[in-house]
Parts: structure tokens; C-alpha cells; sequence
């Protein structure tokens, strides 16, 4: 695997494996790896000819009293995995490198409704930090693929919406969601669940579960679905930021007559804000 620390000379290195008729998928990442992000290199693979990852804890979508500064990184296991998977190209730039005018004065990407609404109404600013970095990733890379994880369902719906509205050249592949063996999503944010929570922290997967069971039994009451899936997770403890029935294209409230359906949750720890999501068809 080659490591890039500098745009450049990626660009480069790219050019001439397009040059040779390569095609190019992108995996794109905040680092401390695990298998999920894993799962995303290896759909990459078995699509693309060469594939490149990034790794860049990206100041921009995260909020003042978010977790930016103790976010783990964890360069060097990092690598190692990325190596063992047989990723091709590896960026990890630094913020002058992503940044270079600083932040506040970089040109951002919004797209607008979508991300006002879920993870969006809670984390202001968010969504424009993420569709502005994967913007700049995807004018380093021009990948002809880039692949991103179904755990972050809101994500990968504006990302499409973006590559579609601003007519980017790149098909965006949706990669499933990997759990731990009692249905936790894995993420880098459960590196914060304290022991004590641990046993319980699956209740979230376990709600949206039985959502979805009451939803394909014909439960059409998607208001009073939403409040008892709610009390279930208090019940163990946990503060649900939200729990919704949505329409899965728009991300939107889902009506009786909506057939493609996704129920997205969040829910806080002590000290971790944990998402997760199912979908269906009815
Ligand atoms: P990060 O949280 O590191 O996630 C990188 C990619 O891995 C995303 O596409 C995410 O959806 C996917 N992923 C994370 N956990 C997963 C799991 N358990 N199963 C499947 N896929 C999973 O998402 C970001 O970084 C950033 O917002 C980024 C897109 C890199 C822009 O900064």
C-alpha cells in the first residue's frame, strides 16, 4: 500500500493507473478502523480495479462541543489493517493540507432540507462539513466508485442527493452494516460505552427490530410505534434523541402508503451518541 500525505502526488499516482485503463473506488474514513470500514475496502476490491482509502478526522462536521479533540486515531493499527485487506492507496493529510485558506473561509457544499432534518437537527453544521470534505475527497480521487457504509443511513442519502444535484461523476455503492455478535453497530463512537452499559447498549438494534416486525405485521400507527420504541429504550436507561418511520428516499415521515420504509435511531450513553437504522419494504 502507498501512503499519501500530500494530494498531489496521489493525483499523480492515479493518473497514470487511469491511464492503464483502471478503474478507481474510494473508500473514505475518519480512521480507527474496524470491521465495518473493512467490509467497505474489501466491496471496493471486488468492484474496482485499484483502491484507495482515506483517513482524516475532519474538523469541519463536527460541532464546538462535539468530540473532535478525543475522537481515537489510531494511525499505525490503522495502516496495518488497510495493508492486510490489500488496499492500494492510502491519504491521510493533514488540515493544512484539506484546509489550506483555514477553515472559515473554505467554499462550503450544502444541500439543503435533508439535513436539516434526524442527525441534522442536532448536529447543526454537520451534514455541510461532511458534503464539503467528501466534495474535495472526491475532486483528489475522482474515483469511478465510492463506497459508503449503510450505518450512516442520513449520510449516504445526502451524498447521493449531492453527487446527483452538483452532477458528479461517481456511482455511490452502499455497503451493509456490520454489528458485533449482539447486534451493536460497530462504530469508532462505542470506544466511549462504559462497561457498566455495555450489556445494554444493543437495545437501540433491539427496538428497531421489533419495529420493524410490527410494521411488517401490519402496524400502520407509525406515531404510536415511535413512542413505544422510545419508552422501551428509556426503560434501560438510555435518552433517545430520535427514533422515526421514515420514507427511505427523502428521509421524511413515513405515511401509510410509503412502501419503502427506514427506521432511524439515536440514542445517548453516558458519553456516546450511538445511531443506528433498518430497513424495509412493505
Ligand atoms: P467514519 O465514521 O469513519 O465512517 C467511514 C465509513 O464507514 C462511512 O461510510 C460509514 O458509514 C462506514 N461505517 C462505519 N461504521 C460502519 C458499520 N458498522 N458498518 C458498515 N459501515 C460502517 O462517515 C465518516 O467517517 C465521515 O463522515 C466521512 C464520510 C469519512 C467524511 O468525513
Amino acid at each position: 500500500m502507498q501512503l499519501f500525505r500530500h494530494i498531489q502526488p496521489l493525483r499523480e499516482a492515479l493518473a497514470s493507473e487511469r491511464q492503464k485503463g483502471k478503474t478507481i473506488g474510494f473508500v473514505p474514513t475518519m480512521g480507527n478502523l474496524h470491521q465495518g470500514h473493512i467490509a467497505l475496502v474489501e466491496l471496493a476490491k471486488s468492484r474496482c480495479d485499484v483502491v484507495v482509502a482515506s483517513i482524516f478526522v475532519n474538523p469541519l462536521q463536527f460541532g464546538l462541543n462535539e468530540d473532535w479533540d478525543k475522537y481515537p486515531r489510531t494511525f499505525e493499527a490503522d495502516s496495518q489493517k488497510l495493508i492486510e485487506v490489500g488496499c492500494d492507496y492510502l491519504l491521510f493529510p493533514d488540515e493544512r493540507e484539506i484546509y489550506p485558506n483555514g477553515m472559515a473561509e473554505q467554499t462550503r457544499v450544502i444541500v439543503p432540507g435533508m439535513t436539516d432534518l434526524l442527525c441534522g437537527a442536532t448536529r447543526p453544521g454537520h451534514f455541510e462539513g461532511v458534503t464539503t470534505v467528501v466534495t474535495k475527497l472526491f475532486n483528489i480521487v475522482q474515483p469511478d466508485e465510492a463506497v459508503f457504509g449503510l450505518k450512516d443511513f442520513q449520510q449516504i442519502a445526502v451524498i447521493r442527493r449531492m453527487v446527483e444535484d452538483l452532477c458528479i461523476p461517481v456511482a455511490i455503492v452502499p455497503g451493509e452494516i456490520v454489528r458485533e455478535d449482539d447486534g451493536l453497530a460497530m462504530s469508532s463512537r462505542n470506544n466511549y460505552i462504559t462497561k457498566d452499559e455495555r450489556p445494554k447498549a444493543n437495545q437501540l438494534r433491539k427496538t428497531l427490530c421489533w419495529m420493524q416486525e410490527a410494521i411488517q405485521q401490519g402496524c400502520r400507527d407509525y406515531l404510536q410505534l415511535e413512542i413505544e420504541g422510545k419508552s422501551q429504550i428509556e426503560a434501560v436507561g438510555f435518552r433517545v434523541d430520535y427514533l422515526q418511520v421514515c420514507c427511505s428516499d427523502t428521509l421524511t415521515s413515513a405515511g401509510v402508503d410509503d412502501v419503502e420504509l427506514t427506521v432511524l435511531g439515536a440514542m445517548y450513553t453516558q458519553a456516546a451518541r450511538l445511531i443506528d437504522n433498518v430497513s424495509l419494504t412493505i
